[in-house]
C-alpha cells in the first residue's frame, strides 16, 4: 500500500501510509489509540474506501472496496469490535456471511461441523446451538476467530484478538497464528500486548497520529523500544507506588453467593486498597465484581460498606450507595455509542453540577473536558458520538466517566482493555490517587502483569471458588499462573 490516506472529517485517520506485507510473516500492528490501526484494517478488509494511495496485490494494482472484492482477494478479518448475530446459534454464526461455505451445510451435519471448529479455538464446552448471546465477551472473541478459519483466506487480520481473553485462551489463539503462518499464509497481528509482539511477530509496524513509520524486523527490537517508537518518548513507570492501607475494613463480604459461583465468596476491602481478581474465562472473579454492582442477584450472604449492610438488589441500589462498577462489555453496558463524549463522560456525576437541579453545562463541560485531557481524549471532539472514537478510546470514557463521580468504592473489570501503554500508565495512577483519597477498589482482570503490578492484595479463582488470597508481596507471576491455571506448582 502506497501513500493511503483516510480522512473522517477533520480526523486525519491514515496519512500517506506505506505498508508492505510479505507471504508467510506476522506482522504485528502497534499504534497509540487512535493512531489508525483499525482504520488501515479496515481499508484491507473494504469497509472502508480510502481517498487516495495505491494498493498492490501480487504486484497488481488491486482495489479492495467493498468487501467482496477484499474478500476475492483472499483477505479474512477477526474485527476489532466483534459482529456476531446476537440471536442466531452458534453454528449457524459460523456460517453466516461466509461466501462459498453455506452450500456444504446443512442441519444434520452443521452442529457436528460446528463442534469441531469451536474445539480448534478451545470453545469444545460451548454447544454449537446456544445463542452467541448468551456468550461472554471473550467467547465471542474465539467464536469471531473460529469464523475466519472457515475461510480459506491467504491474508488474515487479527484486530486485538486477545482483549479480552486470559492467558490459556490466548496461548490457543497465538498457537493458531502461528500454525496459519507457517502454512504459508500471511498475517496481520494489532494488539497493545507488547510481550505476544515478541512471541509470534516477524516484523513490526508502528503508526503515530495516522502515519506509519517504516517496519523493522522483531529480532532487532526489544519492549522499550517499541514503546518509545510508539510513544515518541520513553515510559517511566507503568504501576504507581502502593499507599498505606487504612486498619477499618471499608467493605466486608461475607458468604455472597450468586450465580457462576460455586462456593460462598468472603473477604474484605480495606480503605486505600486494590484487590485484584483473577482467573480464567467462567471462573467466577467477575461474577463477584457482577454481584457486588447489584447486576447479579445474591442467594446467599451479606455485604457491609463501612460496617453498614447494603441491598444488592439493583444497579440503582448500589449505586445510591456509592458503588461505581465499570463493565467489561463497554458496548452493552459502559458507553451510549450515539451519544456525545461530553454526555457520556458526565453521565455518573452529572447531579453534582446541578445545583438546583439545573444543569450547568458550564461546569459539565469543564469537568468533562479535565477527565478527556488527562486520558488524551481528544478535548475537541467533546460533541462527537462515543462511537466515532478508536476502540482503546471508547475504553477510556467507559473508565474515565466514574473517575470524575464521588464513589466510596470502585468496581472494575478489565479496565485497560484495548488500552494504550500510555493511557494505560494514566488509568492505573488515577486509581491510586482515589486510593490515597479512602476509596477501596477492585478490579477484575484476565491480565496477570495489571493484576500483578497494580493489586495490594490478591485472590483466585477456578472453577466458581476463591481458591487463594494472598497479599500482593506473597505472589510471583509464576505462582499466579499456576494457581489460576490451578496447577501443581513445579518441583
Ligand atoms: N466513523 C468514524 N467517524 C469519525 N472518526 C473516526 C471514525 N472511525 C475512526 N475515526 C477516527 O480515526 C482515528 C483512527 O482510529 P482507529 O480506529 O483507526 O484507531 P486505532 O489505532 O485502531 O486505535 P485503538 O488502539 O484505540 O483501537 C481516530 O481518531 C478515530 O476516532
Ligand atoms: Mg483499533
Amino acid at each position: 500500500m502506497r501513500h493511503l490516506s483516510k480522512r473522517y472529517g477533520s480526523v486525519q485517520a491514515l496519512a500517506e501510509v506505506d505498508f508492505e506485507l510479505r507471504p508467510g510473516e506476522v506482522m504485528a500492528l502497534l499504534g497509540e489509540n487512535g493512531a489508525g490501526k483499525s482504520t488501515l484494517v479496515k481499508v484491507i478488509s473494504g469497509l472502508v474506501q480510502p481517498d487516495s494511495g495505491a494498493i498492490e496485490v501480487d504486484g497488481k494494482a488491486t482495489d479492495l472496496f467493498p468487501s467482496a472484492r477484499s474478500q476475492a482477494a483472499g483477505v479474512a478479518v477477526v474485527h476489532q469490535e466483534y459482529s456476531s448475530v446476537p440471536t442466531m446459534t452458534v453454528a449457524e454464526n459460523l456460517v453466516l456471511g461466509q461466501a462459498g461455505v453455506s452450500a456444504f451445510w446443512w442441519p444434520g451435519s452443521l452442529n457436528a461441523r460446528a463442534r469441531k471448529l469451536l474445539a480448534t479455538v478451545g470453545l469444545d464446552h460451548v454447544d454449537p446451538r446456544t445463542e452467541v448471546d448468551r456468550l461472554s465477551v471473550a467467547e465471542k472473541q474465539l467464536l469471531e476467530i473460529a469464523r475466519l478459519l472457515v475461510r480459506d483466506a491467504r491474508i488474515l487480520i487479527f484486530d486485538e484478538p486477545t482483549a479480552a481473553l486470559a492467558d490459556r485462551e490466548i496461548e490457543r489463539v497465538l498457537a493458531v497464528i502461528k500454525r496459519l503462518a507457517a502454512e504459508g499464509r500471511s498475517v496481520i497481528y494489532v494488539t497493545h500486548r507488547l510481550p505476544e509482539v515478541f512471541r509470534i511477530a516477524d516484523r513490526v509496524t508502528v503508526f503515530r497520529n495516522g502515519r506509519s513509520l517504516p517496519a523493522k524486523p522483531t529480532s532487532e527490537l526489544d519492549v522499550d523500544a517499541v514503546i518509545t517508537m510508539m510513544l515518541g518518548r520513553d515510559l517511566e513507570t507503568m504501576f504507581p507506588a502502593r499507599g498505606t492501607l487504612g486498619g477499618e475494613p471499608l467493605l466486608q463480604v461475607e458468604g455472597l453467593l450468586a450465580d457462576g459461583l460455586s462456593e460462598a465468596v468472603s473477604f474484605t476491602v480495606r480503605p486505600g486498597e486494590i484487590v485484584g481478581l483473577t482467573g480464567q474465562l467462567g471462573s467466577g472473579a467477575s461474577n463477584v465484581v457482577m454481584a457486588l454492582a447489584g447486576m447479579l442477584p445474591p442467594e446467599a450472604g451479606r455485604v457491609l460498606l463501612a460496617g453498614a449492610e447494603i441491598s444488592l438488589r439493583s444497579r440503582a441500589a448500589t449505586l445510591e450507595r456509592g458503588i461505581a462498577y465499570c463493565s467489561a462489555d463497554r458496548k452493552r453496558d459502559g458507553i451510549f455509542a450515539e451519544r456525545p463524549i461530553r454526555e457520556n463522560l458526565s453521565s455518573p456525576w452529572i447531579r453534582s453540577v446541578a445545583p438546583g437541579g439545573f444543569i450547568s453545562t458550564r461546569q459539565e463541560r469543564d469537568k468533562a473536558v479535565a477527565i478527556a485531557a488527562r486520558f488524551a481524549i481528544d478535548v475537541k471532539r467533546m460533541g462527537s458520538a462515543v462511537g466515532t472514537l478508536s476502540g482503546g478510546n471508547q475504553q477510556k470514557v467507559a473508565v474515565g466517566k466514574w473517575l470524575g463521580a464521588d464513589p466510596k468504592v470502585m468496581l472494575l473489570e478489565e479496565p485497560t482493555r484495548g488500552v494504550d501503554i500510555g493511557a494505560r500508565a494514566e488509568i492505573y495512577q488515577r486509581l491510586r490517587d482515589l486510593c490515597a483519597a479512602g476509596l477501596g477498589i477492585i478490579v477484575s482482570s484476565s491480565d496477570t502483569a495489571e493484576v500483578l503490578g497494580l493489586s495490594d492484595t490478591i485472590a483466585t479463582f477456578y472453577r466458581g471458588r476463591l481458591t487463594t488470597m494472598r497479599p500482593q508481596a506473597e505472589w510471583t507471576e509464576d505462582a499466579l499462573v499456576r494457581e489460576v491455571m490451578h496447577q501443581e506448582a513445579a518441583a
